[in-house]
């Protein structure tokens, strides 16, 4: 990686980065596309990174599909991929630092998944300071994470852009994830109904208040066979509940839910 790279730099190329986790789908392949466009070289890393799992079994489950992924990163003409070993990364044992991410890291997934943030900090610091990118592509389906990378490189003042890029679905809306793989025939039905909810969310807010339309996606899902964790509609900024819109606030809504024992994401702007 550092040979590429000083090459790169001697010639004055700009590199796009996209870290992943690997089982690859066409969501990431997204991310691919847009750093191609405002890249000369792209770099694509797949580790499946320990810190972040709150959950042995999760982390053991989490699929992995090296040959496929290294197969579809080639179509898409990437030009690296940095597949790392648990050695490289964390050379001092698998174990996270502590960041405070300016209260976003106690929102929605930092509530319901300790430490989670602190892994993906890690690991991205790490990575960042490895690649040393001009631009990294994270996507909006992890609207929180990608607030969060943000937060941080500006408190650590890392000289790169980060680049969002819109949650890319399934043709019955189902966002696109890696956990996907996991889900029984049965799930796979009724998965798409967590966008259907979002959808219908975003409708239901323009006559209704906040309250009025967690209640109601919280009916919504208890008709389907799906357990939500959580519905929050919060300030993309600040990642807050918001109880009265302010004009010119953005804000999202954002789920959490169950399919059997796959835990899935999703979020939608809402104005
Ligand atoms: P992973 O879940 O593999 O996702 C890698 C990147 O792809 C993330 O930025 C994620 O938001 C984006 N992505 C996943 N599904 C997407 C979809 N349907 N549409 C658009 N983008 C999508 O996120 C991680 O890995 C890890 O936390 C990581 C940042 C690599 C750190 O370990």
């Amino acid at each position: 990686m550092q040979s590429v790279l000083s090459e790169l730099k001697a010639k004055n190329k700009t590199i796009g980065f996209v870290p992943t986790m690997g089982a690859l789908h066409a969501g990431h392949i997204s991310l691919v596309e847009e750093s191609k466009k405002q890249n000369d070289f792209t770099i694509v890393s797949v580790f499946v990174n320990p810190t972040q799992f709150n959950n042995l079994e999760d982390l053991e489950k989490y699929p992995r599909t090296e040959q496929a992924d290294a197969a579809l990163l080639e179509d898409a003409g990437v030009d690296a991929v940095f597949f790392p070993s648990v050695e490289v990364m964390y050379p001092n044992g698998a174990e996270s630092n502590s960041y405070d991410f300016n209260g976003l890291e106690n929102q929605m997934e930092g509530k319901f998944r300790p430490g989670h943030f602190d892994g993906v900090g890690t690991i991205v610091k790490r990575f960042f300071e490895i690649v040393q990118p001009d631009h990294a592509y994270f996507g909006e389906k992890d609207f929180q994470q990608l607030r969060i990378i943000q937060q941080m490189v500006e408190n650590y003042k890392i000289p790169l852009e980060i680049v969002p890029v819109e949650i890319k679905r399934d043709e019955n809306g189902l966002a696109m994830s890696s956990r996907n793989k996991r889900l029984t025939e049965e799930m796979l039905e009724e998965s798409p109904k967590i966008y259907q909810i979002l959808l219908k969310a975003k409708d239901f807010l323009q006559n209704n208040s906040v309250e009025a339309t967690k209640k109601m996606v919280e009916e919504e899902f208890a008709k389907t066979k799906l357990e939500l964790e959580y519905i929050e509609i919060a300030d993309e900024k600040t990642l807050e509940s918001v109880t009265n819109i302010e004009p010119n606030q953005k804000i999202r809504a954002f789920i959490a839910a169950f399919a059997g024992d796959i835990r899935l994401i999703d979020n939608l702007r809402l104005n």
